[in-house]
């Protein structure tokens, strides 16, 4: 059996009505931003149950946007972790303020226990990464961040359609940043992303940050950015996301496909972890495994293709060099980052695909059951 990481033409084969929309979208004229744009971001708002959706042109840009509405920039410091993509980092970076990283705790998520020791003088924001699609402890982070003045942007890129006791991801802390990348549980056929908040006023800077500050045709507020959302890619997204729901539930019973398959085999693999209250939206299923890069060609063997999210920690990136981290920084997600693997879980795999990688994760340790 070949099993695929990801079958990303699986879900435009063959679909007339996503061919339908961009050919309107190309007899139109009408390519950046507009109709269809607006569309989308009342369509997100309201799966986010939030007030406002801006579109954006990736998730690296709308996190980049959430922090610079906020005025962060030089000077400043933003506390997020060093598991995470690199554009977290990258993000608050370009805003040219310092990333305060802070390690994480077994859920892969920022240790609230770690944050308030890395709050200074300098800090003015919080990040905390919703990694996999399982939501951080956004209330204590809430509150911590509350004590101490500051702002809370969610890089909820991983996370769309999670929730916390009802509540979903984008609706929590001044600002989250989704990104619409076709790796992404929501995607588009490209480049892609969305910002969400309650607040009118970020909303209305919002618009003009991604437009070049421009308040009509001719007259611009102040020097900004193009970070617009293409209205072929909003066109797509707007049919994509009347299928979230379902792509979910499907990765979902993925997930407990999964843990049911590995459960006995705690020893060696140690499945996701669940929390009480929180609807998980699974991007990756990630499991700590002990001989992971053998159990990787073991499965590559048996045609089951695996990714790691991530290899590296971004502290020790050659990029990261000059902000002065040093290996052992960030001794669990310097652990983790040795032992994690991530199983295909995408909503096209069928129960019998998801028993199949089970069974040879099984296989691959059986012989150390006597160990
Ligand atoms: C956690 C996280 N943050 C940020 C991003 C950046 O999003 P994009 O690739 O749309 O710029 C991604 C995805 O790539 C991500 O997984």
């Amino acid at each position: 059996m070949k099993i695929k990481y990801l079958d990303l033409p699986a879900q435009f084969k063959g679909n007339r009505r996503i061919r339908r929309v961009v050919q309107e979208i190309l007899d139109s004229g009408q390519f950046v931003l507009g109709p269809a744009v607006e569309e989308f971001e009342q369509n997100f708002a309201e799966l986010c149950g939030v007030k406002h959706a801006i579109g954006i042109s990736s998730g690296t840009d709308a996190l980049f946007l959430a922090l610079k509405v906020l005025g962060i920039g030089s000077g400043d410091e933003v506390i997020t972790v060093p598991n995470s993509f690199l554009a977290t980092v990258g993000a608050i970076i370009q805003t040219g303020a310092f990333p305060r990283l802070v390690d994480v705790a077994e859920d892969y998520n920022i240790d609230i226990d770690k944050i308030e020791e890395a709050i200074n003088e300098k800090t003015r924001a919080i990040v905390p990464v919703h990694l996999t699609g399982n939501p951080a402890r956004i209330d204590e982070i809430g509150a911590i961040a509350k004590k101490h003045d500051l702002f809370v942007v969610a890089d909820a890129a991983q996370a769309v359609d999670a929730s916390i006791n009802g509540k979903k991801v984008g609706s929590f802390g001044d600002l989250s940043a989704f990104s619409l990348h076709p790796l992404k549980n929501l995607n588009t056929c490209g480049d892609g992303g969305v910002i969400t908040t309650d607040s009118d006023d970020y909303y209305q800077q919002l618009l003009l940050y991604r437009n070049h500050g421009l308040k009509n045709r001719n007259e611009a507020r102040f020097f900004a950015y193009n970070c617009r959302l293409d209205s072929i890619k909003a066109a797509v997204a707007n049919l994509q996301i009347q299928t979230i729901g379902e792509v979910t539930e499907k990765r979902n019973r993925n997930a407990v496909l999964y843990d049911e398959g590995l459960a006995d085999l705690d020893r060696w693999v140690k499945i996701p972890p669940r929390r009480d209250g929180v609807r998980q939206s699974f991007h990756t299923y990630v499991v700590q495994v002990k001989d992971r890069n053998k159990l990787i060609s073991f499965l590559k063997e048996k045609g089951v293709e695996t990714k790691i999210h991530y290899p590296i920690p971004i502290h020790l990136m050659e990029a990261a060099k000059k902000y002065g981290y040093e290996k052992g920084d960030f001794p669990v997600a310097e652990a983790q980052a040795d032992r994690i693997i991530s199983l295909p879980i995408h909503q096209h795999l069928s129960d019998e695909q998801i028993t199949y990688v089970t069974r040879i994760i099984r296989s691959f340790y059986k012989d150390k059951r006597f160990e």
